[in-house]
């Protein structure tokens, strides 16, 4: 293998721009070739590919988003984009790939594996922690302390004025960031699409929270949550079924995507980006860099796709106590 290519792709995550610098400064470390993919597959199939150096990626570690861009790709969804994609990488010589993202992405990088044969290796970059295979993805750490950073802020009000906040993260189907950021801000009630336990045991616990003498309540609802309400929704609810308190609502949105990366993710981000580039040069593909206890291991892909994160049920019991 002598030209590696590497792009970020899907939803973009702090300690993108560190896995990008580790996979060009490796690359130049042990004299590869690294080409730079704009816009993920999308750049692939339009053939946006710049050369890439160990200067090329001076102070990026530090930065949020990625400098390569992100995108959802379609025309990477068919046939005659994929055919494309490949064409382009074989005029520009590319030997193999780096792909940094989440599951779509690791999706999208399988089916061209076995189409063309293609040598590919995964970078777990989402902030949900989604990934199976892995204990951490990139950007997860750095998106709980930005939710636990806006909440403590949000109870200096929610306080002030003897308040209940429903604050709803970011997650998708899963409720890691509402667990960790839940349990690190010290939220009252945490709602995950994982255990879902009902509208009455919320207010029965609001109720029981006000009987204590808390002067506010934070309420943390992921954004997959299987309460078969919104935010908002839940503000109605709780105002019409315990009329005891003031409700407010704040969604934090894309703000968890942004920021600069966390030590964590950085230090993280630069072990899997050496890991990714080795394992090309040993001759492996269709494996996705992960991180268990301290280690860092290789899964297939099809595995880190099809297979599922487990919630953390003693989290969830630390909850329970911490919230008498
Ligand atoms: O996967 C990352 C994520 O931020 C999810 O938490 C969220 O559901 C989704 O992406 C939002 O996607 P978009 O940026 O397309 O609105």
């Amino acid at each position: 293998i002598k030209k590696i290519a590497v792009f970020t792709s899907g939803g973009d995550s702090p300690g993108m721009n560190a896995a990008i610098r580790s996979v060009v400064r490796t690359c130049a470390y042990l004299k590869v070739e690294c080409v730079g993919i704009y816009r993920g597959y999308e750049g692939m199939v339009e053939g946006d590919f710049k050369p890439m150096d160990a200067r090329s990626v001076n102070n990026i570690i530090n930065k949020g988003g990625t400098i390569l861009k992100s995108a959802r790709s379609d025309s990477f969804r068919t046939p005659e984009g994929r055919k494309q994609a490949y064409d382009n990488l074989v005029a520009n010589n590319i030997d193999a790939f780096v792909v940094i993202g989440g599951d779509g992405s690791f999706t999208g990088a399988m089916i061209f594996n076995k189409e063309y044969d293609f040598p590919v290796i995964g970078i777990p970059g989402t902030i949900d922690n989604d990934i199976f295979g892995t204990t951490y993805t990139l950007g997860f750490d750095t998106a709980l302390n930005t939710v636990v950073d806006a909440i403590d802020k949000i109870r200096d009000t929610a306080s002030s004025h003897n308040r209940l906040f429903f604050v709803e993260v970011m997650g998708r189907d899963v409720g890691h960031i509402a667990l960790n950021a839940g349990v690190g801000a010290g939220a009252e009630e945490i709602l995950i699409p994982e255990e879902n336990l009902g509208l009455e045991r919320l207010l029965e616990s609001l109720k029981r929270s006000k009987k204590s003498g808390k002067s506010s309540s934070i309420v943390i609802v992921a954004e997959g949550d299987k309460t078969g309400k919104n935010v908002f929704e839940l503000k109605e609810y709780v105002e019409e079924n315990l009329p005891i308190y003031d409700v407010r609502v704040s969604v934090l949105g894309h703000m968890q995507r942004g920021g600069t990366p966390s030590c964590f993710d950085r230090v993280l981000a630069s072990r899997m980006g050496v890991r990714a580039v080795e394992a090309l040069l040993e001759g492996k593909s269709n494996l996705m860099v992960g991180i268990q206890d301290n280690k860092l291991i290789l899964t297939p892909i099809e595995q880190a796709i099809k297979g599922h994160t487990k919630i953390d049920k003693e989290l969830i019991r630390v909850s329970d106590i911490m919230s008498t």
